[in-house]
C-alpha cells in the first residue's frame, strides 16, 4: 500500500487581487487534511472510492474532465491494454483501489481540493516506484485546480504541496517566508458551501466594466500583503489585525463577501479578536481572526454562537 496525505490552508491576505498578479500569503492548516491510500486489487482497472463525496466508481466511468480522472490519467498515461514501455507508467497488467477520504470542508476556502490532487498525486507516484518532486506535484494540482476555479493564480496548489508559509505571487518562482514569532488564528465557517469559480468570475465581470477602479483596489489589498509579511517575519503580529480588517472591507468591496462571513467577522472582533477577515474565495465558507491565545477558545466559542458551523484554533508558525 503507498498513503499520502496534504493539508488544508488558509489565506491569511490578498485572495482575489492574487488572481491579478499582486502578492498574497498563504498558510497551510494541519487540523484538516485529505489522505490517500493505494493498494494493488484482484480486480483489474482504477476503482476510486471517495466516501465524503459518496463516490464509489472505476475510473473509466468518470468524465475525462473529472479532476480525480485528470491526476490519474496524467500519472497513468497509458491504462489501456496498450503495451507499457519501460519509460511509460502502466496499471495494465494489475487493478488498484484509490481510497480517498478528506477532513476539509468542501466548498469552504480551506483547499480541499487542492489537497486531494495533492495527496493523490504523491500516493500514486509512490505506489508507481516513482515519488514526484513537489515542482512536479505541483503543476499536476494547478491542472485540477483550473478545473476547480477557472483562472486560478495557483497559491492553494503552492501552499498545500509545500506545506509551508508562502508569499505567493502569479508567475514567481516560490517564496516561503519566516514566522518572526507564532500567532493564533481562529477559522470560523459558515457552513455555507460556495465554488470559488463563481466568485473569481464575478470579479472579473467587475473588473472588466472598470479597470481603472479594481485595479487601484488590488494595488491596495497587494500593499496590505507586503506589509503584513514583513510584521510577520519581524514577529510584529499585533499588527495584523488592522491589515486584517482593511483587507476584509477591500473584499466587501469586491462583493465577494456575505452577509454570513461579515457576521462573523464582527462577531470575532467584539469578542476581543485584534482583527478579522473572510478567508479564501468568500461568498460562504470560512473566515479568519486574529487573536490571542489565552483569548483563542473565548472567541471561537463566540463565533459558534454567532452560527458558525465549525471553528479551528490554528497556530501559525
Ligand atoms: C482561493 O483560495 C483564492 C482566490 O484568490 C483564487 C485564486 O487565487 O486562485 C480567490
Amino acid at each position: 500500500m503507498s498513503s499520502a496525505s496534504a493539508p488544508g490552508k488558509i489565506i491569511l491576505f490578498g485572495e482575489h487581487a492574487v488572481v491579478y498578479g499582486r502578492p498574497a500569503l498563504a498558510v497551510p492548516v494541519t487540523q484538516v487534511h485529505a489522505d490517500v491510500e493505494v493498494l494493488d486489487a484482484s480486480e483489474d482497472g482504477i476503482w476510486i472510492e471517495a466516501p465524503d463525496i459518496d463516490l464509489h466508481a472505476e475510473l473509466k466511468s468518470l468524465p475525462s474532465g473529472h479532476p480525480l480522472a485528470v491526476v490519474i490519467n496524467k500519472l497513468f498515461p497509458h491504462p489501456g491494454p496498450s503495451p507499457c514501455g519501460a519509460e511509460a507508467p502502466c496499471f495494465a497488467r494489475r487493478g488498484v483501489n484509490i481510497k480517498i477520504t478528506s477532513t476539509i470542508p468542501v466548498a469552504s476556502g480551506l483547499g480541499s481540493g487542492a489537497a486531494v490532487s495533492v495527496a493523490l498525486t504523491r500516493a500514486l507516484s509512490l505506489h508507481l516506484g516513482r515519488p514526484m518532486t513537489n515542482e512536479q506535484v505541483n503543476a499536476i494540482a494547478y491542472e485540477t485546480e483550473k478545473i476547480h476555479h477557472g483562472t486560478p493564480s495557483g497559491i492553494d496548489n503552492t501552499v498545500i504541496t509545500y506545506a509551508r508559509p508562502v508569499f505567493f505571487i502569479k508567475g514567481r518562482p516560490i517564496e516561503t517566508f519566516k514566522v518572526g514569532r507564532p500567532f493564533t488564528i481562529v477559522i470560523g465557517d459558515t457552513g455555507i458551501q460556495a465554488p470559488t469559480r463563481e466568485a473569481v468570475a464575478d470579479v472579473r465581470r467587475l473588473w472588466e466594466a472598470d479597470r481603472p477602479k479594481w485595479e487601484r483596489v488590488f494595488d491596495e489589498i497587494g500593499g496590505i500583503a507586503g506589509k503584513a509579511k514583513e510584521k510577520i517575519e519581524a514577529g510584529e503580529s499585533e499588527a495584523l489585525g488592522e491589515l486584517m480588517n482593511r483587507n476584509h472591507t477591500l473584499l466587501q468591496e469586491l462583493t465577494v463577501s456575505s452577509p454570513e462571513l461579515d457576521g462573523l467577522v464582527e462577531a470575532a472582533r467584539k469578542a476581543g479578536a485584534a482583527g478579522a477577515k473572510m478567508s479564501g474565495g468568500g461568498r460562504g465558507g470560512n473566515m479568519i481572526a486574529l487573536v490571542r491565545p489565552e483569548a483563542a477558545e473565548t472567541v471561537a466559542g463566540c463565533l459558534k454562537d454567532a452560527g458558525a458551523k465549525r471553528t479551528i484554533i490554528t497556530l501559525v508558525s
